[in-house]
């Protein structure tokens, strides 16, 4: 099987081409460039496309990529919101996803982002930079005792509130589907969540029906001087909506390693372009946020164990035996 990657790094090429000396019959190709229409007639002469976060699996690539042959997309993240489903189906082509290579990654992140955030590190470290030690501005919250609201209690939900707990946090949470196992966790409503809790962390899939779901209306449900962390998807927040509260005094600290519009930016470096948006510089006019892109995946571990699984995808499709639970339907 010849798998052509799609906006490979210098990190994805070192990690897979360690990876695949241990699989026959898998040959890996790179390309810079991400999938999008002009792109996807570089297929040619693969059988499958490995693609990330930000590729382009829109209905008409997808048509392109079937036209050239393509059997199977492999996805080597865990979320797959930039695939069109019904056109993969329709095209007959497999989608495989790597679920949860590495929870620990994603969830010591976020509270990577909380702690930041919340004692002003990303300040801090610029103002005695230039021998400015005053603290004015610097003051954070302690943790302990406060209540961390989790959203998505999935595999890095779970483990955003056991480290939360660790903190000496109550944990409550909500979740369409609540794991009873997770005893420690008191499951309400979302309502309730961001109601209550001192520090909100969001882990659920984007969704059709969740689209959004922090706009206005759920903004001012929350506490005054709440913290905000988003390791998850963009679109789960409405940014206007969210630059309107932190103008309104809402956020004691927001923490964003995902923001809409982020596609274009995604692990380039765009640092001579002139920018199609003005999302993160808005973001980050305020002193309360931190901005990161899109990194909460990035670990050695996680890396070790996305080309691992991508490449058992990839051989148990090759093998007429595909992986059930890793496989998009
Ligand atoms: P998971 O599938 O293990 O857990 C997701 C949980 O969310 C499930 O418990 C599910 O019942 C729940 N859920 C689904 N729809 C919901 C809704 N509308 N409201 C509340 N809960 C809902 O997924 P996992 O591995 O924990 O990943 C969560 C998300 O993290 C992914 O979907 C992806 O968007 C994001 N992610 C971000 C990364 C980054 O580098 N920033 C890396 C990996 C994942």
């Amino acid at each position: 099987m010849k798998i052509l990657f799609f906006d490979a790094k210098s990190y994805d090429i070192e990690a897979f081409d360690k990876a695949v000396k241990n699989y026959k019959g898998i040959e890996l190709d790179y390309v810079e460039s991400d999938l999008s229409i002009k792109t996807a007639s570089l297929v040619d002469g693969h059988d499958a496309v490995c693609g990330f976060v930000s590729s382009d699996f829109s209905a008409p690539v997808i048509e392109k990529l079937a036209s050239k042959g393509i059997k199977l997309i492999l996805l080597r993240c865990a979320g797959f919101n930039n695939v069109d489903m019904a056109a993969a189906k329709a095209a007959k082509i497999s989608v495989f996803r790597v679920p949860g290579y590495s929870p620990e990654a994603v969830a010591e992140h976020a509270m990577a982002l909380a702690l930041a955030v919340n004692r002003r590190i990303h300040k801090a470290y610029v103002k005695v930079r230039e021998n400015d030690f005053a603290l004015s501005g610097l003051q954070g919250k302690n943790l302990r005792g406060k209540v961390a609201g989790i959203i998505g209690t999935g595999k890095i939900g779970a483990t955003m509130a056991k480290i939360c707990a660790g903190f000496g946090m109550r944990v409550i949470a909500y979740d369409k589907f609540p794991n009873k196992n997770l005893t420690f966790i008191e499951y309400m409503s979302l309502h309730d969540v961001l109601e209550q809790a001192d520090l909100i962390s969001i882990h659920c899939p984007l969704t059709d029906e969740n689209y959004h779901m922090i706009n206005k209306k759920t903004i001012a449900t929350m506490k005054d001087g709440v913290i905000l962390v988003n390791t998850s998807r963009g679109e789960l927040v409405d940014t206007d909506d969210l630059i309107q509260g932190i103008r309104d005094f809402k956020f004691h600290g927001v923490g964003l390693d995902v923001y809409e519009e982020e596609r274009n930016n995604v692990f380039e470096n765009r640092s001579t372009d002139i920018m199609e948006t003005s999302i993160v510089s808005r973001l980050l006019s305020f002193p309360n946020v931190i901005v990161t892109s899109h990194q909460a995946f990035f670990t050695e571990e996680a890396l070790a164990a996305i080309s691992t699984t991508t490449l058992d995808n990839a051989s148990a499709f090759a093998a007429g035996k595909p992986l059930e639970n890793n496989q998009v339907k």
